[in-house]
């Protein structure tokens, strides 16, 4: 095996072609419960098809294995259809860019075999992309019909608020990116999916609490900030108050959930809303940069969107919904940033499961 990928040298492929500017480029995403692929010309997104794994709903959050079983029976589907949309064909692609961390190991080995597979059939390069940085460079996405987009002009700040992280971004450039601060337990999304949980919400329950919250009081209980240095974030205690609270209540009150769950959701989303900002404010203080941009399934968040446009004195950017939970349109746009720069992937990568760096 290894004799066979040295002969098709695709290590050595560097970027000559005609396409160097406007890639068109296939990107793959599989690292958690969205299998996902993607067509881009250039930076504009031609087709980005999501297949959102239902069989997790029962268990109230993400069961790897069953994770990268549904990858395995998504993949050849939603890559066909991506095609299909994009009105592209496979001799076309230039490159194929897949996520390779971080994520599910089980996961994100559906997706990049694939994608290696794929290319080495066709005799293509693959990019490798990480996860974290595909969600930033999101905001580098458009459509047809938004041909003068240009994205958000460098350096500014970025909030990365998903499933699995949260993190003050410090963005210089396409390739030069620095974490102020992180959470140091659980990630806001993380967040609303327990506390759902919590409120009897399958799986995931952020974009509920998130619909529930719209009926409700966001100050109809208060809910304790942490206290945490820097620009770090905590939300593990949270999720023990709304318990406790949750529990005291209903010894007095065994309908109180059911009679209040939009005024808790409000609360709650108020509450991780307001952590969130809390910080973003101090990063914008202390870095003194007021371009600022949301980016990760949380901020699909009506209440983050909200409280991000009212920042009157930032310019703000926040990504259109499709390029805010996980998608491959994000991958196949960092794919075509770094093929413009050469920086394609090797046949002998591994995926990596915890994030290390930007
Ligand atoms: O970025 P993403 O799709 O996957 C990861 O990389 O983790 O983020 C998924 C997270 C989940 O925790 C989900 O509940 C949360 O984003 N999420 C939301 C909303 N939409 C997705 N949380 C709050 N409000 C929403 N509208
Ligand atoms: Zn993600």
């Amino acid at each position: 095996m290894k004799m066979y990928f040295e002969s098709l040298d695709l290590c050595s492929m560097t970027v000559s072609n005609i396409n160097s500017d406007s890639p068109i480029i296939l990107g793959i995403e599989s690292s958690c419960d969205e299998t996902s692929a993607a067509v881009s010309l250039g930076n504009k997104i031609l087709a980005n098809v999501i297949s959102s794994q239902k069989v997790h709903e029962a268990y109230g959050g993400v069961v790897p294995e069953l994770a990268s079983r549904a990858h395995q029976q998504q993949i050849v589907p939603v890559v066909n259809q991506a095609l299909i949309e994009a009105k592209v064909q496979k001799k076309d692609l230039d490159a194929i860019a897949y996520t390779n961390g971080p994520g599910l190991m089980g996961s994100l080995l559906v997706g990049a075999s694939f994608a290696k597979s794929m290319a080495m059939a066709l005799g293509i390069p693959t990019i490798e992309v990480n996860h974290m940085q595909a969600h930033i460079l999101a905001h580098f996405c458009f459509r047809d019909g938004q041909d003068d987009f240009t994205g958000p002009e460098f350096p500014f700040l970025c909030l990365t608020v998903s499933g699995g992280h949260t993190q003050i971004i410090l963005v210089e450039d396409f390739n030069s990116m620095k974490v102020l601060g992180e959470t140091l337990d659980d990630a806001a999304g993380e967040a609303f999916d327990k506390i759902a949980k919590i409120l009897g919400l399958p799986y995931p329950g952020g974009p509920l609490i998130d619909k529930y919250s719209l009926k409700g009081n966001p100050s109809a209980f208060t809910f304790p900030h942490p206290r945490v240095e820097g620009l770090n974030f905590s939300f593990s205690g949270l999720k023990t108050s709304v318990l406790y609270f949750l529990q005291k209540q209903e010894s007095q009150n065994p309908s109180f959930l059911l009679t209040h769950l939009d005024d808790l959701c409000a609360s709650v989303q108020n509450t991780i809303v307001g952590i969130l900002m809390e910080k973003l404010k101090n990063a914008v203080e202390l870095v003194g940069i007021k371009r600022v941009a949301i980016s990760g399934g949380v901020a699909a968040n009506s209440g983050l969107r909200d409280a991000i446009l009212a920042q009157k004195d930032w310019k703000v950017y926040i990504p259109a919904l499709e390029f805010c939970t996980d998608n491959a349109g994000m991958v196949a746009v960092t794919g075509a940033i770094k093929y413009r720069n050469s920086d394609l992937g090797s046949p002998n990568a591994s995926p990596f499961a915890r994030f290390i760096g930007l």
